[in-house]
């Protein structure tokens, strides 16, 4: 069965770079999106794969912190007192580096796959153990933790909304103008699920952008400035300020390229 699919994942991209052309290329993985049986083999054989206890993840080892050492019975009502047992909620928005487009892929075909269950941010299948990601390192902490992602969805269709999906707004493509609709996004999906005390947890919601806009920078050099690029990170950042009560925003920085 594993064999049969790697036969046909490497014949596939035989097939695919014969022909080395981009708009072929992308009309090929879009076919091969489409073919469920396809995407749910390869995403198997791949999680499979990457399970082997020594692939790429090495050895286990004990979580390096006592998590109800500094425990605290009463919850923090300012974030300057907040601790990893206060957080009760996980979300995130981004791009596809938060959606985890391609995390297992060891080939093209990979890129079909959003592995948002293993998103470095919001991910959280398994345990810190096998992936090391924000929300497992909370689970440390508050095992109930909500709002994390589970699972995979298909690149570039509806994974923002998928059913495993939680609360990770990210979308593969994303750039800093699609980030206020994200906010918008998380926001009502907050107040929209009763699983979430909206007023009452805590959240930790982690904002990274920009990769795509560096990427389109030459494109458009006045539409990309540093100063548009700020100015919507504001923006989305002033509506979670505005709107989301007992919120830790994780503001990572674009990677800085020279
Ligand atoms: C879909 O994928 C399966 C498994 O790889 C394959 O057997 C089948 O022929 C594919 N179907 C189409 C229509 O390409
Ligand atoms: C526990 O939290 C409360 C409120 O956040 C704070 O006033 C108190 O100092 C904390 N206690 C310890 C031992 O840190
Ligand atoms: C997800 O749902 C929202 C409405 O709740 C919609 O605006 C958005 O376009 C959907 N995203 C995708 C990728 O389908």
């Amino acid at each position: 069965m594993q064999f049969t699919i790697a036969i046909s994942v490497f014949s596939i991209l035989f097939s695919i770079n014969v022909g080395l052309n981009i708009d072929e290329y992308v009309k090929e993985i879009d076919k091969l999106s489409l073919n469920e049986t396809f995407v749910e083999e390869y995403y198997k054989w791949s999680f499979d794969l990457f399970s082997q206890p020594d692939y790429l993840y090495g050895e286990k080892m004990n979580f390096p912190c006592n998590p109800s050492l500094g425990d605290n019975k009463t919850t923090a009502t300012s974030v300057h007192q907040l601790r990893p047992s206060d957080v009760k909620v996980i979300g995130a928005l981004g791009d596809s580096l938060t959606a985890a487009l391609g995390a297992h892929a060891i080939t093209i075909a990979g890129l079909l796959v959003e592995n948002r269950g293993l998103s470095w941010s919001i991910g959280g299948d398994h345990n810190f153990n096998k992936v090391m990601s924000l929300p497992n390192i909370v689970k440390q902490y508050t095992p109930n933790l909500k709002g994390y992602s589970t699972k995979f969805s298909i690149s570039f269709l509806n994974g923002q909304n998928s059913s495993n999906n939680g609360l990770n707004v990210a979308k593969s493509g994303g750039r800093s103008y699609h980030m206020l609709n994200q906010a918008q996004m998380l926001i009502d999906r907050i107040k929209a699920d009763k699983t979430y005390d909206f007023n009452n947890d805590w959240k930790v919601v982690t904002f990274f952008v920009g990769g795509n806009d560096l990427c389109d920078f030459c494109v458009d050099t006045n539409m990309h400035t540093p100063e548009e690029f700020t100015g919507y990170v504001r923006d989305a950042l002033d509506l979670l300020h505005a709107s989301l009560p007992r919120t830790f925003v994780n503001l990572v920085l674009v990677l800085d390229i020279r």
